[in-house]
């Protein structure tokens, strides 16, 4: 798997600060900040060879967007692995970390995917999704809108909302529910994602911790369908712990992201360490499970 440029990923996040800049401080749902965004991302990957598609819907009298790009140079149509990130920010700031950082990190991985002119077993298909800040709207809208059909051929998904955290956890979806709390299990085929990704971090020699699929991002509506999910996240508004300063670094005491959904979440809110290694993280769970054959 590659060795995804992190001045790459952080040029995308200058461009979203930009963006946000532009447009009133915000990328969120209904304001131009988030089309801007979506333009960005459509416009590059329309460059890279990607078969895009803008999805309009409507919430809360506005219209959003979910930007879906398809490797259709490669892969098969019926087995497909999708990769998806919230590209909207809360109406309060730029929303760098959350989740401009996921939102590049998946990006500059398709990009990566072009360059290479990758061809795996596995269809690739990348989301952008709109409005998640305001209840997972645009996620939802697409596993709602997909035939019976088109829905079970979407053999897993990918989700990474929040993954450049300034004081960072290394969480990844707990798809077996080793730990025996929160909501349980994942459908089928969750546990080999979260292992697959696991293998990953420890392969660098980073320890990681799970985290329940608690329905606070976009992996919620596919998991209800019963599609393998996972994913990774390096925490939000909760605090890390003493515990988990010793495992990782950083602060105890304070939040993961002190600057989770306020003005302050720009381009400085940003560690590169965990941006770094949560982008080659995307990049060795894109590359084992699409290419593998047979398929995992
Ligand atoms: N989805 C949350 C948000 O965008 C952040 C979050 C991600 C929380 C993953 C928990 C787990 O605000
Ligand atoms: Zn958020
Ligand atoms: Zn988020
Ligand atoms: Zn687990
Ligand atoms: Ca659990």
């Amino acid at each position: 798997a590659p060795d995804i440029s992190l001045a790459a990923v952080k040029a995308h996040l200058s461009q979203f600060q930009t963006i946000a800049n532009d447009n009133g401080g915000n990328r969120a749902h209904g304001r131009p900040g988030y089309l801007a965004s979506a333009n960005y991302v459509k416009g590059l990957l329309d460059a890279a060879g990607f078969t895009t598609t803008l999805q309009s819907f409507t919430y809360n009298g506005a219209t959003g967007y979910n930007v879906i790009a398809e490797w259709t140079r490669a892969g098969d149509a019926n087995d497909v692995l999708m990769v998806g990130a919230h590209l909207d920010s809360v109406s309060a700031g730029p929303g760098i970390n959350d989740n401009g950082s996921g939102s590049a990190a998946i990006l500059e991985t398709a990009l990566e995917v072009a360059r290479q002119n990758l061809a795996p077993a596995k269809r690739l298909r990348f989301a952008w999704w709109g409005a998640e800040e305001l209840g997972l709207r645009g996620s939802q809208f697409y596993v709602n809108n997909l035939s019976a059909t088109e829905r079970s051929r979407i053999k897993g998904y990918l989700n990474f909302d929040m993954v450049g955290s300034p004081n960072p956890g290394y969480f990844v979806y707990d798809g077996d529910n080793s730990d025996g709390t929160g909501a349980g299990p994942g459908p089928a085929g969750s546990a080999q994602i979260e292992r697959t990704i696991q293998d990953y971090f420890t392969s660098i020699g980073v320890p990681t911790r799970g985290t329940d699929f608690d329905g606070r991002s976009d992996y919620g509506p596919f998991i209800a369908v019963g599609i393998p999910a996972g994913g990774t996240f390096t925490g939000a508004e909760g605090i890390k712990s003493s515990a988990q300063a010793s495992l990782w670094g950083g602060t105890a005491g304070q939040a993961f992201d002190r600057c989770y959904h306020r003005s302050c979440d720009t381009t400085a809110n940003i560690n590169d360490t965990a941006l770094d290694r949560n982008a080659d993280a995307i990049a060795y769970a894109v590359w084992t499970i699409a290419t593998a054959t047979p398929p995992v």
